[in-house]
């Protein structure tokens, strides 16, 4: 019987495959205070973790028996993969599982943003709706143009495949260009500057490292489109705030769409939040409930692995296998 810790209440269905082992579950709604986190680690074998917990050399220092971390997400620059790997500890994740509910994602920001459903609602919802009004809200199409996708992992390609059925042109962007993906969903790789030059709308979902940081600043944001609708679905800091506040208030860009910010939550005072051109959602990617239940299942069976000294069947530092 092995010590699990759980961060975070997961789906019953999924915790129920822990029943035999010694689990303590956070059962609070609110992430662990560090403090509990760090002496709670130091009793377990295995942790369940989620994208709040900071998992760094001080966390793993204080689980001197940890034998795996599994993080209920696809993401995970939260953790120290590499202080993990010098540790012989395998970090699960659970890619794939939440690609297409992710790409969903996306589209319903960009369709939202780009043809202002926000304003719409506000606009009902305040007891502005009198006639119809030829001159109302108008929006910007997104059938018909280019889409630009910044980082081509599964998600990106999920997204692209969608445009299809908007009769939209793609261009992407990544590390390496994804043939594959340019043969399913006809995307075209493009430098980031042409992309941004090209593309009507622009999607975000690169993953976040040190080389991504405010990948999209001031620099970015002047070469898109006036029209242009850019929608975050990665992770907050891809994104230099201060600059997209500029790029948004003086109607540089069209608007944006945010699942995801930095800081992460976004201060209720905000200055973005005053914007009616940036619509602004809680990191909502992968919350369906079919797809969380799946997260958790798939979180802990690579729990249940590690902790049999089985190899982690979604490995996020798959080299800790070939020191
Ligand atoms: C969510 O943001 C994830 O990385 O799964
Ligand atoms: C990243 O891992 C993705 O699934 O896009």
């Amino acid at each position: 019987m092995a010590r699990v810790l759980v961060t975070r209440k997961i789906n019953p269905l999924a915790a129920e495959k822990l029943a035999g082992h010694d689990v303590w579950t956070w059962s609070e709604n609110r992430t662990m205070p560090r403090a509990l986190l760090l002496d709670r680690v130091g009793k377990a074998d295995g942790a369940l973790v989620m994208l709040t917990d900071r998992i760094d050399d001080e966390f793993l220092g204080f689980g001197a028996d940890l034998r795996v971390v599994s993080q209920m997400a696809v993401g995970v620059d939260n953790v120290d993969l590499a202080a993990c790997t010098r540790r012989g500890i395998p970090v699960g994740h659970t890619p794939d599982v939440l690609t297409e509910t992710t790409a969903d994602m996306a589209w319903a920001l960009l369709g939202a943003a780009a043809r202002r459903i926000p304003e719409g609602r506000d606009y009902v919802l305040g007891g502005h709706w009198g006639e119809w009004d030829p001159d109302l809200l108008l929006g910007n199409d997104l059938w018909g143009t280019t889409l630009g996708i910044v980082g081509m992992g599964r998600i990106g390609a999920a997204v692209a495949r969608r445009a299809r059925g908007f009769s939209m042109k793609v261009l992407y962007n990544s590390r390496t260009p994804k043939p594959d993906v340019e043969e399913e969903a006809g995307a075209v790789y493009a430098g980031l500057d042409d992309l941004l030059v090209q593309a009507d709308h622009v999607v975000i979902t690169a993953a976040y490292t040190s080389l991504t940081h405010h990948l999209i600043n001031s620099a970015a944001l002047d070469r898109m489109k006036p029209t242009a609708t850019l929608v975050n679905i990665a992770r907050g800091p891809l994104v230099d705030p201060q600059a997209l506040y500029q790029a948004l208030r003086s109607e540089r860009i069209w608007a944006a769409a945010l699942d995801v910010t930095e800081p992460e939550p976004i201060p209720a005072d905000h200055p973005l939040l005053t914007l009616p051109n940036c619509l602004v959602i809680p990191h909502l990617g992968s919350a369906s409930h079919g797809t969380r239940l799946a997260m958790a299942t798939r979180a802990v069976e690579n729990l249940l692995a590690g902790l049999d000294k089985r190899r982690v069947p979604w490995c996020a530092n798959p080299d800790v296998y070939h020191p």
